[in-house]
């Protein structure tokens, strides 16, 4: 075994998920054993959580976490080893992780800073005999755990800060420093003030060993003012410690060869046509044409507001289009509009459905990712893997990750997707026309699919960009 590393965050697969942040934190641990570090993963004991852990020992207790009695309790699940922070008077709630129906929680800058203050306690002291080498920190929910090393001592413990997502800092006023446990001396621009107040996003990238995000594209983004949201300067100021490293996909879920009725390859696609005439059957939508999806989040950051602009365009040329996705009001008004407009063209389920998800990438033609930005993006690389062709906005890891169709890179064999830039409904609507003219040509359709499902998406390569970063810091 090479080292330890404790991994803190808010969500992990399969044991809480809003997004990808839960994707990449549940799949680190198995990847990382591969390169020979042992990694566990603190989480908080929310409500369905609290069930599951039932007869967990006890490693760790603090009688005054915030108000409360903090725990935390060891188990295993599915493989994963977990440590679950225990403090029902923070977590211990209906709703999601981070609020419930009024909203957000008001005390998230406390019930985070209880994870973040475990985390750091964990990493400096061990627990249970087990020591930790380094603290991985995952976005503003853990952005306090470096900060408590740095400021409360790190018992030889590294850390590293991991953006996911620039959009989310972690803001609490000013006033909170002292019920946050930090310094009043560290309370100037250079540490922990921001824009008058705090950002515990802020205060992990002031104070970690070393910054990741999840591109290499992303890393460059971040140190500019239109992706750094205000945390640009901060983020430049530690270029020397900053890198990108892409996140992978965990290939024993995402398979087109391992999933239920229709499994096919590269090599065989009738699966995939038996898939798609199931989707086709399943949304009543029945197109000539390229029958695209989108699975996200429905929020500003992933463009979705574009779709009404360059829908109407692709039903007229024959193709179709299915959303699986929830979040912003308005924007869910949006594609159910879109969907009664266009009857037996256009379909929306509102929700959040992982069965419906893998049904969609294994049976779709293409999946729409035309997000304004994407730290990494996993949706394009589920594409890539089910020869769904990504049709993508040249940002973040979307850029990374999907190599666009041109008269060079078709010659080539090499074209996967379709990349347009910029995010808006110009460039997005000559990308669909685009999608439309490539499908029709079968030959070259099918090059590119059998390109896209060749590219190496796995994390290997990730896991091991982690661990040498890991292996730097134990050694010094
Ligand atoms: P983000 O983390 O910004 O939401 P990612 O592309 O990294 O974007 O990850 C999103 C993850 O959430 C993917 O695993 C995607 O399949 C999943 N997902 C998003 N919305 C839904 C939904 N409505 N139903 C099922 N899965 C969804
Ligand atoms: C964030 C980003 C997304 C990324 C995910 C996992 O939610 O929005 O692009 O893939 O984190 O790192």
């Amino acid at each position: 075994m090479k080292g330890r590393v404790l991994s803190v965050a808010s969500e992990c697969v399969p044991l809480v998920k809003t997004g990808g942040l839960a994707d990449v934190v549940g799949a680190l641990p198995a990847a990382l054993a591969g390169q020979g570090w042992e990694m566990r993963v603190l989480l908080p004991a929310y409500r369905a959580l609290r069930a599951r852990s039932k007869g967990w020992p006890v490693v760790w207790r603090e009688a005054s976490l915030w108000s409360g009695e903090g725990r935390v309790l060891a188990g295993e699940v599915d493989g994963l080893s977990v440590l679950l922070l225990d403090a029902p008077h923070l977590f211990d709630r209906e709703g999601g992780p981070y609020g419930g129906p009024a909203g957000d929680w008001p005390d998230n800058p406390q019930r985070y800073a209880a994870l973040s203050w475990v985390a750091a306690a964990l990493a400096r002291d061990g627990v249970a005999g087990w020591k930790p080498d380094v603290l991985h920190a995952h976005d503003w929910q853990a952005g306090l755990a470096p900060a408590y090393l740095a400021y409360h001592g790190s018992g030889g413990c590294r850390s590293v800060m991991t953006v996911h997502n620039i959009a989310f800092q972690g803001w609490a006023r000013a006033a909170m420093l002292g019920d946050l446990r930090l310094p009043a001396s560290a309370f100037h621009p250079g540490a922990l003030e921001y824009y008058g107040g705090l950002s515990t996003l802020k205060a992990g990238l002031v104070t970690a060993d070393r910054i990741t995000t999840v591109s290499p594209r992303y890393a460059e983004e971040l140190m500019r003012p239109e992706f750094g949201m205000g945390l640009e300067g901060v983020i430049a100021a530690r270029a020397g410690v900053v890198s990108g490293i892409l996140n992978g996909v965990d290939l024993s879920v995402w398979s087109p060869g391992v999933e239920g009725a229709n499994p096919y390859s590269a090599r065989d696609m009738a699966g995939k046509a038996a898939a798609r005439s199931g989707l086709s059957n399943e949304f009543g939508v029945d197109v000539p044409g390229p029958l695209a999806i989108v699975v996200s989040r429905l929020t500003d950051q992933k463009g979705i507001d574009l779709l009404p602009a360059v829908v109407p365009e692709l039903v007229a040329a024959g193709g179709g289009l299915i959303v699986l996705g929830s979040g912003d009001p308005g924007l869910e008004a949006a594609v159910t509009d879109l969907a009664a407009r266009f009857p037996g063209r256009v379909a929306a389920k509102i929700g959040y459905d992982e069965g419906l998800s893998h049904r969609l990438f294994q049976g779709a033609d293409a999946v729409l990712v035309p997000s304004r930005f994407e730290p990494c993006g996993l949706t394009q690389m589920y594409g890539l893997r089910y020869g769904t062709l990504p049709v993508v906005a040249a940002t973040g890891g979307l850029a990374d990750t999907v190599i666009g169709a041109t008269p060079a890179s078709l010659a080539a064999g090499v074209a996967t997707g379709i990349v347009f830039h910029p995010t808006d409904a110009l460039a997005f609507g000559q990308a669909l026309r685009q999608m439309v003219r490539l499908h029709a040509d079968r030959k070259a359709w099918s090059r590119m699919q059998a390109a896209a499902m060749a590219q190496p998406l796995g994390w290997e390569a990730s896991a091991a960009a982690y661990a040498a970063l890991y292996a730097g810091l134990k050694k010094g």
